[in-house]
């Protein structure tokens, strides 16, 4: 008896030998993806594979994989004979910096990446947890679209997906980093995320490629021209950034994810920091020229207000005329949208009002309290906006602002003049505390403007004009009709605005506004 248990025993220890060895060849195998050489083809490329995209992302050992043994269960063209692990896609979840998030990463040489139903599913899975844990996803897409063998059920798994986008939205951050192709309508599910990052030179998204464009409408345009990152960036919009390549694509998810909440259910990180919250910044007492029309460089002042200097920009080459991203104050994450003079002279129009509009609402569903400095001559006139719609874009940010429940710090610099004084985060929209520096002007419009209005009769006689227009900005050029009203809370110096806003924001932590019921709002679209 005592014989026939040592030797089950010793057919039990090597039986388990054996199947952890078969547990480390699957393992192995799945590891391969589309095997060595498509990994090379893949590198050759100068792109990263599937697995060394997650690898750098997460910090060390962190990643937890799921699914890896999932295949997909289609018959059809042959398929039942190419069954590779995985399906194509690497998912689970790991930390970056300590913090959890999930992510998935698109396998190219795995059948191209292409998205089969159970390949959908995995990415739905991750995104369902990720819901219901509070914590970010992100997506690595490097994807030939639908696979094509599957037909409607590899359609069917991307609006799976795109379902899980929508519910996920406002729920937790959803970050799209777009490595390899992403064509068809497989793009719709970067488009619904909070953020898209794209890979100069070896990534693009179009909704259909040049050679459909060829015959449909005879246009005859590269990839690249059609939906590479310089596309997307500098003319869409579509994306938020493009890098040099998947490094420091990488790189930046992790400093960006750094800045963000894991959930609505949670505050933004706190982050140590090293620098005076009362640090003096005499410069900036002279940021803004006596010339009125001259203009300055708004980042300087953003640099010099956040904690280290560091400004992590948002769509930093389109609508240059605002500048959106994000800083630190006392080591917690504040948004930013700034009028840039520089550009424009920082007048808004329909693409800086869609693109502040848009960051306004990510920092409000997000609880991330939101910095306006300003420095605006108004909306930008002509047909070209009109016919565009300026109207309803403008309105955008106008909504987005009035909506926003978190702490609303508002700092006009110089010009707020018009309808954009009201749109930029002023009291009227329930900011909470608004400062102007003594340099700022808060009027209808600029004196030249005004008085050609209002002194129309005068218009032949110089003289009169000239002091006209120094009667005007006598009694506009200033901040002080506006803070007689209490539209603005304080005239504060140039040189202490570090502190008098982060003492502002401190005041606002415990903020809680409601507003009232409704199943969802009609912001102008
Ligand atoms: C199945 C695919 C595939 C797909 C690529 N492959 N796309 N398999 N379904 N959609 C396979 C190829 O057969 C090939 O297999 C391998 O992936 C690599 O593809 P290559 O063509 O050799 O690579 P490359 O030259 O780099 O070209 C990449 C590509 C091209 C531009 C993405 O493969 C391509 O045009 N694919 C089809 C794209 C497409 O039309 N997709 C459907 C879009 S519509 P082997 O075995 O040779 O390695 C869509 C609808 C979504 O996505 C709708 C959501 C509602």
């Amino acid at each position: 008896m005592a014989q026939d248990t040592r030797h089950s025993g010793a057919q039990k220890g090597h039986a388990m030998k054996d199947i952890l060895q078969e547990l480390s060849e699957r393992r192995g195998a799945a590891r391969l993806g589309g095997g060595q050489k498509r990994l090379d083809s893949q590198l050759a490329k100068g792109k990263l594979s599937a697995r060394e995209r997650i690898e750098l992302l997460l910090d060390e050992e962190s990643f937890e994989e799921y699914d890896m043994f999932v295949t997909h269960r289609c018959t059809d063209f042959g398929m039942e004979n190419q069954k590779p692990a995985g399906d194509g896609v690497v998912t689970g979840w790991g930390t970056i910096n300590g913090r959890m998030v999930y992510v998935y990463s698109q396998d190219f040489t795995v059948l191209g990446g292409s998205v089969s139903a159970t390949h959908a599913k995995k990415i739905c899975k991750i995104m369902d947890m990720a819901m219901q844990n509070g914590a970010p996803v992100i997506g690595m897409n490097d994807s030939g679209g639908a696979r094509i063998q599957e037909g409607v059920d590899s359609l069917g798994g991307y609006g799976e997906i795109f379902q899980r986008n929508i519910m996920a939205s406002g729920v937790v951050p959803q970050i799209s980093m777009i490595m390899g192709p992403c064509a068809g309508g497989a793009v719709y599910s970067p488009a619904m995320t909070d953020f898209i990052f794209m890979v100069k030179d070896t990534s693009y998204m179009f909704v259909t490629g040049p050679d459909v464009v060829k015959t449909v409408t005879n246009e005859q345009v590269t990839a690249e021209e059609l939906g590479g990152a310089s596309t997307h960036t500098k003319k869409s919009s579509v994306a938020d950034a493009a890098f040099e390549n998947d490094v420091e694509a990488i790189a930046e998810v992790r400093r960006l994810i750094d800045f963000l909440p894991l959930s609505n259910r949670q505050k933004p990180p706190v982050r140590p920091f090293f620098d005076d919250v009362a640090r003096v910044e005499t410069s900036l007492d002279t940021l803004v020229p006596d010339n009125p029309n001259q203009p300055y460089d708004m980042k300087e002042l953003i640099t010099k207000i956040a904690d280290e200097g560091d400004f992590y920009e948002i769509q930093a080459d389109f609508a240059g005329n605002i500048l959106t991203g994000f800083i630190r104050l006392e080591g917690q994450t504040v948004g930013v949208v700034a009028n840039q003079p520089l550009v424009l002279a920082g007048v808004l129009d329909i693409d800086s009002s869609r693109k502040a509009a848009r960051f306004v609402r990510f920092c409000d569903a997000f609880e991330i309290p939101i910095l306006s400095l300003v420095d605006v001559p108004g909306f930008l006139p002509g047909t070209t906006q009109e016919y565009r719609g300026v109207i309803k874009h403008g309105a955008k940010l106008l909504f987005a602002y009035g909506e926003a429940t978190v702490p609303k710090v508002t700092l006009i610099t110089r010009k707020a003049y018009g309808g954009a004084y009201v749109v930029m985060a002023s009291k009227h929209l329930q900011a909470d505390v608004n400062y102007a520096w003594p340099t700022a002007e808060i009027a209808v419009m600029g004196a030249k403007g005004a008085t050609e209005i209002i002194h129309r009769a005068d218009m032949a006689d110089a003289d009169k004009i000239a002091q006209h227009e120094a009667d005007y900005n006598e009694r506009f050029a200033n901040p002080f009709v506006a803070a007689e009203r209490g539209f603005v809370d304080e005239v504060i110096q140039p040189r202490s605005t570090r502190k008098r806003i982060s003492r502002a924001f401190a005041a606002l932590r415990s903020k809680k506004q409601t507003m009232p019921w409704k199943k969802h709002n009609n912001i102008p679209l």
